[in-house]
């Protein structure tokens, strides 16, 4: 078989480069070595009036980068507009940072026909492809349109909510109808998935049975993958790394005193602002843990041009200032705050420099820092995970201290219970982890994956494409665009 995976953000697969996001790290050892072709944005943008959109092919392990130019006059509205200001907010339960215009949408719809477009120089009669995330929602069906026959998955990262969520976001109909056009979509949890199938019933009135639904498109299986990481290379990552300089740096200049560990992407789903408070909470409770462990928070800047963005940077920094100020020395901070990216090896080491990994999300689809954490840890003197019951890693990870992360006084109790844990029960709960971990690997999440795509695609040729409902996003009966 042939695979092309599709997402909108790549990585080039340099372990000392910054990488955004679980969803680079994830597939890029995958892409490596299963010799899939991978496709996706190049971060710039071209002027899209060409027939066929201009692709740079480069080799990547046994696979290769398809990078892609996407079109500037739709660029903002399907990136900063209707994938992560109508989307994203959704998708994370933030029904009140809701904005989309309609020409946001008909962006995201353009940026998909595009992406479509782009894609059938890779197609081959053994192709079949898999689609990444939520940039590409409506790609399976502009993919049938142009009269693609072969199997289409679809694997969903982030969370999918309750019913009402989604449907507060504009056009949510035309485009769940068109995600139908995928053979298999995949989800990280079982809530997800039931979330999903829930909608597909109650909003679009489809038949579900089994975890497939019968739509105008044929049938489409939903199923749960939870996705995991490469836990021996990243726990090799971990020994070696604690010779590189940057972290020999962080070990000096703690001198004996605890480190909790936060790193995540700046955005309001992470958590970030009650996990300061949190600490802030802590040191006043129990000062006896001031000058004695700090807190380390890593928070790369995200999607700056979006309000909601910029306006939780200033509310975040201005929070980290306010705790310094309260509680810090002349001779100590308790917390560093870094608005930069590392690469994943300085990362793997930070993980294991620090006792605790503090991942208290409010909503997460995974969350591959939490897994990241715990296989960084030193066998002989493990680390505390303390996880928020909201990311998709609490449904494995059980044996961390399991927090909600709206609980402010309640994280700063079991941060501190992290702290102090003895090793005995360190060590009881790190292994129990290391269990799941090595039980639903990054390598076993892709071939499941692959294997389902496979078995499930369905016979589409006797179901008509069209849909009767009226469209924002028309086409002529012939498949062709009527704008
Ligand atoms: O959570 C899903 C995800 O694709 C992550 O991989 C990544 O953190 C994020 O969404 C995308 O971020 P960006 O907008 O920086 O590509």
């Amino acid at each position: 078989m042939n695979l092309v995976v599709v997402s909108n953000r790549i990585s080039r697969g340099k372990a000392n480069e910054p990488m955004t996001g679980g969803l680079a790290a994830a597939l890029l050892p995958m892409v490596e070595k299963s010799g899939a072709i991978w496709v996706g944005s190049s971060g710039q943008v071209c002027d899209g009036n060409r027939a066929e959109p201009l692709v740079e092919v480069e080799s990547l392990g046994a696979g290769a980068l398809a990078l892609l130019d996407l079109p500037a006059a739709h660029y903002g509205g399907y990136y900063e507009g209707f994938a992560n200001s109508a989307l994203w907010p959704a998708l994370h339960s933030r029904a009140d940072l809701i904005r989309a215009t309609r020409e946001d949408y008909l962006s995201y719809r353009e940026v998909n026909a595009f992406m479509a477009r782009a894609l059938l120089r890779f197609r081959k009669d053994d192709t079949a492809f898999w689609v990444q995330d939520y940039h590409f929602l409506a790609l399976g069906a502009e993919l049938r349109e142009l009269g693609v026959k072969q199997p289409i998955g679809f694997f969903l990262h982030t969370p999918w909510p309750a019913r009402a969520l989604m449907a507060g976001v504009p056009h949510h109909r035309e485009l769940i109808q068109a995600m139908l056009a995928y053979d298999l979509i995949g989800f990280q949890t079982e809530e997800d998935c039931e979330n999903f199938l829930g909608y597909v019933s109650s909003e679009l009135d489809l038949p579900v049975h089994d975890g497939i639904i019968v739509s105008q498109h044929g049938r489409t299986r939903a199923a749960v993958f939870p996705i995991g990481i490469d836990v021996e290379k990243f726990a090799d990552f971990a020994a070696k790394a604690s010779s590189h300089p940057e972290v020999s740096r962080l070990r000096r200049s703690l001198d004996g005193e605890k480190l909790a560990i936060g790193v995540d992407r700046l955005d309001y789903s992470k958590g970030i602002a009650n996990r300061i408070r949190a600490f802030d909470a802590m040191w006043t409770e129990q000062p006896s843990l001031l000058r004695t462990a700090s807190l380390l928070q890593i928070a790369t800047p995200s999607r700056g041009a979006i309000e909601a963005y910029g306006n939780l940077q200033s509310e975040v920094a201005k929070l980290v200032s306010d705790v310094n100020g309260r509680h810090g020395e002349v001779d100590w901070t308790p917390i560093r705050y870094l608005n930069k990216g590392f690469g994943q090896t300085v990362l793997a080491g930070l993980y294991r420099t620090a006792q605790v990994g503090v991942v208290t999300p409010l909503q997460d689809g995974m969350n591959l820092v939490a897994k990241e954490y715990v296989a960084a840890q030193n066998a002989a003197d493990p680390g505390v995970l303390v996880l928020s019951k909201f990311a998709g890693a609490a449904n494995e990870l059980d044996a961390a201290l399991i927090v909600n992360p709206h609980d402010i006084d309640g994280m700063a109790r079991t941060i501190a219970t992290a702290l102090t844990m003895p090793l005995v029960e360190r060590r009881m709960r790190w292994e129990a982890m290391m269990v799941k971990l090595r039980g639903g690997t990054i390598q076993q999440w892709f071939a499941d994956f692959v294997e389902q795509l496979q078995d499930t695609q369905f016979d589409r040729s006797a179901m008509p494409l069209m849909s009767d409902t009226p469209t924002l996003w028309p086409r002529r009966a012939s498949g062709a665009r009527i704008h």
